[in-house]
């Protein structure tokens, strides 16, 4: 019997229909480029933002993929979300935003949606280094714990802050470990620390 389709209908539509796909040529026009993943891991994510000066908002947002439908689609909204948005504002959009604004995803492809909101965060780092305000990196400092999902400690701190308990639900919600999975015992150990830190458990 044929799989049951569980995407929403909004998904669909972003899958589809991909709105503000880079196409090749041009991305010397963009004033600060972010990657995450391995395309070795099989998913790569590079979001291409343009920046008002005046106002430090994203006037524009491409991106192009390795990814899966979940994350194509995640990107798609993403990149709609962001125009017209400040800076330090869109460096906080969380993928369980993405989710809300796509009415949620398969269980099994929450963590295809954490790409774009990580790629749009190095977009964003980059612009500041590259207009020497690298005084508002805030991810500069973090150590990365999976190469091959550029996973840092200071994500998973935060998943934890959000109810990350095993590491199934860290998978879920960073992305960490789906590439060649040598980062496991070290991302359990960083996250017990954070549970501890946190919560004392
Ligand atoms: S280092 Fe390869 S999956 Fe984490």
């Amino acid at each position: 019997m044929a799989a049951k389709w569980t995407y929403s209908d909004k998904v669909k539509d972003h899958f589809m229909n991909p709105r503000n796909i880079l196409r090749e040529g041009n991305e010397v026009d963009f004033h600060g480029i972010g990657k995450t993943g391995n395309v070795k891991c099989g998913d790569e994510m590079m979001v291409f933002i343009k920046v008002d000066p005046a106002t430090q908002t994203i006037a524009e947002c491409k991106w192009q993929t390795y990814g899966c439908a979940s994350a194509i689609a995640s990107t798609s909204m993403l990149s709609e979300m962001v125009i017209g948005m400040k800076l330090e504002e869109a460096y906080k959009i969380s993928a369980k935003d993405i989710l809300t604004a796509l009415d949620g995803l398969p269980d099994n492809k929450v963590h295809c949606s954490v790409l774009g909101d990580k790629a749009l965060r190095a977009a964003i780092d980059d612009y500041y280094r590259r207009n020497g305000m690298e005084d508002r990196i805030t991810t500069q400092e973090s150590k990365i714990v999976c190469e091959c999902m550029q996973v840092t400690d200071h994500d998973i701190e935060h998943a934890v802050l959000e109810g990350a308990r095993s590491f199934h639900e860290l998978q879920e919600m960073t992305k960490i470990g789906t590439g060649c999975g040598e980062c496991q015992e070290q991302a359990m150990a960083v996250m017990s620390g954070y549970i501890q830190k946190h919560f004392g458990l």
